[in-house]
């Protein structure tokens, strides 16, 4: 068994990663090529040559399809045999390269890697503000060689943000604010709300004001293995609420951790915001500002990994800190013992 739910879509790349050359890339333990069609959009076939098994992703594109560049069978974007790779052999329609789903939506190429005909587009994770009116979005990828429950651990308690973050976000009042989680039919919840405090700068620079502000974090984790963080800040007596705060500056925190082993994980993170849209260069020195930050994540991540392979007799445990991931950690597991669609 493994520690995913395979019938389920997961994020195989950013749009922009995948072109018309081949990007092997491995999901949920299936190495996969990915690459466009002279119509955009995006093939995923099992990246190993049905001849010999090279990877197809070191193969040569041609239109729609793709030559081995071992012994060069073509095999089209449906994975089967166009050519042998004796010309004057007869094709043989049976020989294929098995194929998967694949959709875009919120900047990701998702790919389906359970059963086929469960793939249905309206199970895509919801991640609405990568793609809503007023919001701009963009974000990088990161491999983290950890278990991918490890990173939705970490992205459920922000408590993390002081110590592993010291340097650049952490805050000292996270850990003064109350946390509450709650499951929810749309998912597990981590709400914080920080009342009346003077704003950090990042967020005085977003709203461009001074005086005290209401703040917000609340993380939410979604099925198969996304989380979103809403953070962000409002004047105070301008009538945010935990439950609605469209009245300030308003960030969304995007991650999603796509299984690539059961040791290792493609970690593809952003954030959508509400203010300063237009603002292209902003865009992209947050992009650097974030990477850094999710790099510290990766130094402890990695590291934690490899002490629980150091450590076989020991076990996790969990404080309080810990309630929003093992809520989600539980979710998983029980959509796998129950073979659910995500
Ligand atoms: S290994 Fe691909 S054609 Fe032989
Ligand atoms: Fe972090």
């Amino acid at each position: 068994m493994t520690s995913w739910v395979s019938n389920a879509w997961y994020v195989a790349a950013w749009d922009a990663e995948v072109d018309v050359a081949p990007l092997a890339r491995t999901i949920c333990g299936v190495p996969m090529v990915l690459y466009r069609k002279l119509d955009r959009s995006v093939v995923a076939l099992r990246d190993a040559c049905p001849h010999r098994l090279l990877p197809l992703s070191l193969g040569l594109r041609e239109g729609d399809s793709i030559r081995c560049r071992y012994h060069g069978l073509k095999l089209g974007p449906d994975g089967i045999a166009e050519e042998m790779p004796l010309r004057s052999d007869p094709v043989n329609r049976r020989v294929c390269a098995e194929s998967f789903v694949t959709a875009e939506r919120h900047r990701f190429v998702w790919v389906w890697v359970g059963d086929r005909a469960l793939a249905d587009p309206a199970l895509i994770p919801d991640l609405w503000a990568c793609s809503a009116p007023g919001w701009v979005f963009d974000g990088g990828y990161t491999r983290v060689a950890a278990d991918y429950r490890l990173m939705i651990d970490n992205l459920m308690d922000l408590t993390h943000e002081t110590y592993v973050h010291a340097g650049s976000i952490g805050q000292p009042e996270i850990l003064d604010a109350p946390i509450e989680a709650q499951v929810r039919a749309d998912g597990v919840f981590v709400s914080r709300w920080m009342p009346g405090i003077e704003a950090p700068p990042f967020w005085r620079d977003a709203l461009k004001a001074d005086g005290p502000v209401d703040r917000w974090q609340v993380c939410r984790f979604l099925l198969p293995a996304a989380v979103m963080i809403d953070v962000g800040v409002a004047p105070v007596g301008a009538g945010a609420t935990l439950d609605s705060h469209d009245h300030g500056v308003r960030g969304m925190v995007v991650d999603f951790m796509t299984p690539e082993s059961e040791t290792s994980h493609h970690y593809f993170w952003g954030m959508a915001r509400n203010f300063d849209i237009d603002d292209a260069g902003f865009t992209a020195r947050f992009k650097r500002q974030q990477g850094g930050v999710f790099a510290e994540d990766k130094a402890i991540l990695e590291a934690q990994q490899a002490s629980i392979a150091a450590n076989p007799e020991l076990g996790l445990t969990a404080y309080r800190i810990d309630e929003g991931g093992v809520r989600a950690r539980q979710i998983i597991a029980r959509a796998i013992a129950n073979g659910e669609t995500a």
